[in-house]
């Protein structure tokens, strides 16, 4: 069914022979196994071409109507990397000082976290993902999206798969709640901060919580 005036062009198949998926399956799955959360910075400088590439690469989710309701601010100043520590220290000072709850606590102490977040100066770029509640027409009329929350956590998902791709690391940081990257970043009313992501070669002898994924039989169901 193709509407008229909707133009329309082929698809790309890339179409492989089944032993040939298992093995591309199976690598994809080993890559993206080896992603992992890193908090410890190197401050080696990253090439920004790489991280326009994983910009890209975040932009191609699926989204709501196509509507790509985001924006990426990627932040290398170190004036602003330093407001934006301040800010978000001082939220996670709240966080960890009474707003989260005995059981939140609990749970992140695996993790070793607290309120102190070097790596929000230390690693060379921040890429503040903000999803966008509407976009503004040309006369600043307000235009739908759709399945916003949905798309961008899709464009997150990329985006950390991107920088694992290039050999790099990032946290997935939300120092809640996040308004005031809307302010240090000066970004209209209609985007909202949704993740922060610094991004970074990891420190020599970085080290990550050890950790194991739940397997196959625990996360999925199969109706055959
Ligand atoms: C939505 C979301 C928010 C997160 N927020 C934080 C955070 O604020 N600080 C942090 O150190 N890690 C944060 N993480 C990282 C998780 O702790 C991490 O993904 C989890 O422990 C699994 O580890 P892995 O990413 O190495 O597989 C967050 C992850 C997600 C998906």
């Amino acid at each position: 069914m193709i509407p008229h005036n909707q133009p329309f062009e082929l698809y790309e198949a890339a179409i492989y022979e089944p032993a040939e998926m298992l093995d591309r399956s199976k690598a994809f799955y080993r890559a993206l196994d080896k992603r992992r959360t890193v908090r410890e910075f190197s401050d080696r400088p990253v090439p920004k071409a790489v991280i326009e590439n994983i910009v890209r690469t975040a932009s191609t989710a699926p989204s709501g109507a196509h509507k790509q309701p985001w924006t990426f601010c990627v932040v290398s100043d170190a004036k602003i990397k330093a407001s934006i520590r301040e800010a978000a220290e001082k939220e996670e000072y709240e966080n960890y000082h009474g707003r989260m709850s005995e059981d939140w606590l609990d749970d992140l102490k695996p993790f070793g976290t607290d309120h102190i977040k070097p790596f929000l100066e230390v690693a060379p770029y921040l890429i503040v993902v903000f999803k966008k509640a509407y976009d503004l027409g040309p006369d600043g009329e307000k235009q739908k999206n759709y399945y916003v929350n949905e798309s961008v956590g899709l464009a997150g998902g990329m985006l950390l798969a991107a920088i694992h791709h290039a050999g790099l690391v990032a946290v997935t940081h939300t120092p809640s709640p996040m308004n005031f990257l809307q302010k240090v970043l000066n970004r209209p009313a209609n985007e909202r901060p949704f993740l922060l992501v610094p991004v970074g070669y990891p420190a020599k002898d970085a080290k990550v919580p050890s950790l194991t994924r739940k397997p196959l039989e625990e996360i999925s169901v199969w109706y055959e």
